[in-house]
């Protein structure tokens, strides 16, 4: 079961630029800076309510990101929903027949559990399963 959206994801290519206008200009307040060697990206999330925006920016010129911004340029990059039971969702949706890019859940650094469901299941939109909480 889908709760809530957690985050949309942006990609592009000036962090500092990108910063500027989401936090100065938007006045969105800037949460956390990390870096994701896995994903090879660097990513900066701000607040909105209990929502945030994440911003993408690529390590170097391989990756997603990169890939993402050379064929799309910058813009929205996924969105992400926080879900109750992420490995119930992602069996659910594979025996749906929709495409998954991670079949199990991944770990981020601070210990969330997210899955990329693939754009070509999904109209072109990339998707990202996110639980916040641990497995009861
Ligand atoms: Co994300």
């Amino acid at each position: 079961m889908i709760k809530k959206i957690n985050h949309v994801a942006i990609a592009l290519p000036d962090l500092a630029a990108g910063q500027k206008f989401w936090a100065e200009s938007l006045g969105l307040s800037l949460e956390r800076v990390s870096v994701v060697p896995d994903e090879g990206v660097t990513v900066a999330f701000l607040s909105v309510g209990d929502a945030e925006i994440e911003l993408l920016h690529p390590l170097d010129g391989e990756g997603g990101v990169a890939k993402f911004l050379q064929k799309r340029g910058a813009g929205i990059h996924h969105i992400c929903f926080e879900v109750e039971d992420i490995e119930q969702m992602l069996a659910e949706l594979k025996n749906a027949g929709i495409p998954l890019i991670n079949e199990t859940p991944r770990l981020n650094p601070d210990g969330k559990q997210y899955a990329f469901l693939h754009p070509k299941g999904t109209g072109g939109i990339l998707i990202e399963l996110y639980q916040t909480s641990p497995t009861v």
